[in-house]
């Protein structure tokens, strides 16, 4: 079996082919020290008068600056637009020091030539964005738990962030079950646990066909049923990331109300074709109901927004490649057809599902990866996700992240948001409390 092609979600170039035609609750600070606490609501708060990262504004409260008073209006910064700048500093781990990296995106151990694309960090326009400190990160996550909803790229994410936390700890295996798709992990001094959950249609599917139009598979998507596999296991997590997009790409068939409604690219003969865009939307919809649906279900959601791939030179399985060693910087590349359109409606999908989940309390977030790694076709593994040897049909992988690499400052972005959530309760306690 030829496990890879199973996992290389087609790139989105593929849809191009014209032949074809397709188509903080505040962390509990109760367990971090008052003066930790104090500080760090007030460094945010000075924080906006400059734009200074966290970090640097510690030490302004040591020099006896005054505090202010609460601001009434907050500049928060976007932390998703910006460009990438070197940073020698990087990589924070190895593939020697780190035993979470999936083969596939293991490009140090496979030979990846040049190492550049490992140094670069992610600067948003208007502040700084931390680099990830493994402590606070570990330390905001005391007695919490965070569950990953995807496929192979939200898996991608969590073994960055566990390798990016192994400088202070190593989680210990705790799954329930053998199946490496339903992992979970537990950082025990911390009493922090991390899981996955494989889903990569996010709805209930199955596969119709090995083969189909396409030899790479015909699934069977029941748009208006959940995936009971995830939606029956999360309600005790404090954070849900949730992703998908690439597994769109492959021919599909959609079903609603137990009957066939369309497709996408199956070429069954009296079956519309409805397009790729059809099945994304109705199961990013029928995933966050499900998700508002859940009695016990007190969490915040995070979706993790499309990670273009970047094919160039042919399709995924005509021979495109992903050869570039720089990241773009923003005026020479832009979101468009496919990725623009993924990244659309998972942004229509997720304002329903916000104010939805709102009525009963619930959170709703963006990790917004999709403008940063747009700039990185410099970061997959392309042929280096395997060894030069290995007798197996593989394609070039321009989907995935090499690990270590660019998807490491999804974690930057997360313990930020996560810190940034802590003065955000801070601020309504004293509003409303
Ligand atoms: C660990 O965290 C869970 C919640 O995730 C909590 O129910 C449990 O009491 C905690 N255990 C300890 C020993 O703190
Ligand atoms: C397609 O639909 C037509 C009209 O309803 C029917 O006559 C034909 O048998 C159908 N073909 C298949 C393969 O189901
Ligand atoms: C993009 O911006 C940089 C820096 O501002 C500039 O040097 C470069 O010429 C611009 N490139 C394009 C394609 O506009
Ligand atoms: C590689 O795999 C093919 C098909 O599985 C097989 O026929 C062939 O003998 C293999 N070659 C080597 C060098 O192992």
């Amino acid at each position: 079996m030829n496990l890879h092609g199973n996992e290389v979600p087609l790139g989105k170039n593929y849809t191009l082919n014209k032949t074809l035609a397709i188509v903080f609750t505040l962390v509990i600070l109760t367990v971090i020290p008052l003066l930790y606490n104090l500080v760090d609501y007030y460094s945010v708060f000075l924080l906006n008068s400059s734009p200074k990262s966290p970090s640097d504004s510690y030490s302004s409260i040591e020099e006896g600056e005054e505090l202010q008073p609460l601001p009434i209006q907050e500049e928060e910064c976007d932390l998703f637009t910006g460009e990438w700048i070197p940073n020698p500093n990087a990589p924070y781990y190895t593939s020697s020091s780190c035993w979470a990296i999936h083969e596939h995106q293991n490009c140090m151990k496979y030979g990846r030539p040049d190492g550049g694309f490992m140094q670069w960090r992610w600067k948003p326009d208007d502040c700084d964005l931390p680099i990830f400190n493994p402590s606070q990160f570990l330390e905001l996550m005391r007695g919490k738990s965070l569950a990953f909803v995807g496929d192979s790229v939200g898996r991608n994410q969590m073994q960055s962030l566990i390798c990016l936390i192994s400088r202070v700890e190593y989680p210990i295996d705790v799954s329930y079950t053998a199946d490496d798709n339903f992992k979970r992990w537990s950082y025990e001094r911390y009493n922090f646990t991390m899981a996955i959950f494989w889903t990569p249609h996010l709805t209930r599917a199955a596969i119709g066909d090995t083969d189909g139009p396409t030899k790479t598979g015909l699934f069977n998507l029941y748009l208006d049923e959940y995936d009971v596999e995830w939606t029956t296991k999360i309600d005790e997590f404090d954070y849900i990331i949730i992703s998908g997009g690439h597994w769109f790409f492959r021919p599909m068939v959609y079903y609603e109300n137990h009957r066939i409604v369309g497709c996408h690219y199956c070429l069954l003969p009296n079956v519309t074709d409805l397009g790729m865009y059809y099945g994304y939307r109705k199961a990013f919809r029928t995933a966050f109901k499900a998700i508002n649906s859940l009695k016990n279900f007190k969490g915040m959601t995070i979706l993790r927004t499309f990670a273009p791939s970047h094919f160039e030179n042919g399709l995924w399985n005509q021979g495109g490649n992903c050869l570039r060693t720089k990241p773009f910087r923003s005026n020479e590349t832009q979101l468009e057809g496919s990725d623009l359109e993924f990244y659309m409606i998972q942004m229509e999908e997720f304002k329903t599902a916000e104010r939805e989940g709102r009525k009963r309390g619930l959170k709703f977030r963006v990790l917004d990866t999709t403008q940063a790694m747009l700039l990185r076709p410099d970061g997959h593994p392309s042929r280096y996700g395997h060894s030069s040897t290995e007798n197996v049909t593989l394609y070039n992988d321009c989907v995935h992240w090499c690990l270590p690499g660019p998807i490491d400052a999804w974690s930057d972005f997360l313990l930020e948001m996560l810190k940034m959530e802590g003065i955000r309760s801070f601020r309504d306690r004293l509003e409303f409390g």
